[in-house]
């Protein structure tokens, strides 16, 4: 349930349709990370806008959360090192393709491979080699916890940024 409390402002009740939380938790913006893989020299991934950085320092750990029905993660899971790539101003049609539910989603998209199966985005960003530190149940989501075992950044790299369902440049406050 949407409540009016004044003018421009709404209030959203915790029974609300899913699509009104989907709208107040738009608001939040976030940057958008590829997790992937190699299998058998075929590319696997897709893209999330949950990822956070900096969760724990020692040992280093980052997160995201996959939908519980989500058939990537539930394939990606397996591995022993997953790819995470910080998707960059430029890219938000890898986002896109990235997030497709049918069709080759690396069609396009330029890839490295990395180390023990980890995938990366070329040219983005940031790249963090990965393993999975733990999962924890969340609602319909599951919440993943990574260990980063390497990473690497471009020191003149800027980040896609996502709000309100569309995409964003940085700009300096
Ligand atoms: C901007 C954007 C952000 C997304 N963020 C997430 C996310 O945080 N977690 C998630 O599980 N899926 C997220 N998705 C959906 C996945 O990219 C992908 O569409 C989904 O995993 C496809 O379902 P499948 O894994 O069953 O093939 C996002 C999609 C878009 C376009």
């Amino acid at each position: 349930m949407v409540q009016s409390i004044q003018e421009n402002m709404s209030e959203v009740f915790a029974n609300a349709h899913p699509d009104l939380m989907r709208e107040l938790f738009a608001r939040f913006p976030s940057g958008v990370a590829a997790i992937c893989i190699e299998s058998d020299g075929e590319p696997d991934g897709f893209a999330v806008s949950s990822f956070a950085a900096g969760i724990s320092l020692e040992p280093p750990i980052v997160l995201f959360s996959a939908m519980k029905e989500s058939r990537t993660w539930g394939r990606l899971r397996q591995h022993d090192r997953i790819g995470v790539s910080i998707l960059g101003v430029e890219q938000s049609l890898v986002c896109r393709r990235l997030a497709a539910r049918e069709g080759d989603r690396f069609r396009d998209v330029r890839i490295e491979t990395g180390e023990h199966g980890a995938l990366f985005i070329a040219e983005a960003p940031v790249h963090f080699e990965c393993s999975v530190h733990a999962e924890i149940e969340a609602g319909d989501h599951v919440l993943v916890l990574l260990q980063v075992h390497r990473g690497r950044f471009h020191a003149d790299g800027s980040p896609l940024l996502y709000h309100l369902s569309k995409f964003h440049r940085l700009l300096a406050a």
